[in-house]
């Protein structure tokens, strides 16, 4: 797709219809602003479609962009958040591989009065001042719909093995616990095993051929919950090579709607997926412009939705969304 159909696309499409961005805002430019973006790396479709937006988003805005890949380590992207400093952004973007660690070097960026946005990640921090603001997803509810959604699906009933996202990462650890909450009210719903496959399709892969050869060719699953659809597609993968089906024999639910799942289940081998908007961006350089302009400061969260989509409009969906990816 070229960048013009795409940036209209955004502009129409499924991104202005998940996040909620005041025209006024839209509007704003920022001829003259510098951010730096410390951003994990390209583990997964959705982290790729995340750094391709905010460029796009940026170039609109007039804003120089500078993207640090940190290859999935938290040293590169302090290292990254010390060199943003000394080059004197006017604010820096963080999306953090892990929850812990942050503090230090956040308190550098504080000191020298350049404000820190999050994206898409949370740090566990008790001092808030470190970042003005988060655009994430509720990583929690995401677990919930993810779980509610099999809870009614299987009649309160399955044996469930769990493809876990990158160890210490805040999706990973929310993610976990809001589906485990959603089926605690039912006893004869299990985790029978969960392993982390580290956000990759591979890295999903091979964990659920381990499942699938611990259980006997798979006897005892009835359903996977993957953190991300990448491990959900390297899932599939393993299943239909050791002869399963997966949507049928082993039903799916995972996180991300990226199109490669939206094909899966209109192919019938997937049944869920729970949305999580690439567009973390956008609303932080509107956030980032509007606090340099006239000083306002905006809320300490900025939520993005999480919508559950199913196999009657993947379809449709997966012809919306294939080409931005
Ligand atoms: O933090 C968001 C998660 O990170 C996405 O669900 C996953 O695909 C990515 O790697």
């Amino acid at each position: 797709m070229s960048f013009k159909k795409l940036t209209k696309f955004i502009a129409i499409g499924a991104l202005a219809a998940v996040v909620a961005v005041p025209a006024a805002s839209l509007a704003a430019k920022a001829d003259s602003l510098t951010i730096g973006f410390s951003q994990i790396g390209s583990e997964s479709g959705w982290r790729a479609a995340e750094t391709k937006v905010a460029k796009i988003e940026a170039q609109q805005r007039g804003i120089t962009l500078k993207i640090a890949d940190a290859q999935q380590k938290q040293e590169n992207q302090i290292k990254a958040i010390r060199s943003f400093i000394a080059q004197g952004v006017d604010a820096i973007f963080l999306a953090p591989v892990v929850a812990t660690g942050w503090d230090t070097v956040l308190g550098e960026a504080k000191q020298a009065e350049i404000p820190v946005i999050l994206l898409d990640r949370n740090i566990d921090t008790k001092d808030d001042s470190l970042y003005m603001t988060a655009v994430t997803s509720d990583q929690v509810l995401e677990g919930h719909v993810a779980g509610e959604w099999l809870a009614k699906q299987t009649n309160g009933k399955c044996n469930i093995v769990e493809l876990q996202g990158t160890v210490g990462s805040s999706p990973a650890i929310n993610r976990k616990k809001g589906f485990e909450e959603a089926i605690a009210s039912h006893p004869e719903m299990k985790i029978t095993r969960s392993q982390s496959g580290d956000f990759t399709r591979a890295g999903g892969k091979e964990v659920m051929e381990s499942f699938i050869k611990a259980t006997d060719g798979g006897k005892d699953i009835c359903a996977v919950y993957a953190h991300n659809d990448d491990m959900m597609i390297g899932a599939i993968q393993a299943m239909k090579e050791a002869g399963l089906k997966p949507g049928k024999d082993i039903i799916t639910v995972s996180i991300d709607s990226v199109p490669d799942m939206f094909k899966a289940m209109a192919d019938g081998d997937a049944n869920a997926t729970v949305e999580l908007s690439p567009d973390m961006a956008g609303p932080a350089f509107d956030a980032i412009i509007a606090y340099k302009k006239s000083g306002t400061v905006p809320p300490k969260w900025i939520q993005t939705p999480s919508t559950l989509h199913l196999p009657d409009t993947a379809q449709a969906e997966y012809d919306k969304r294939k080409d931005m990816y």
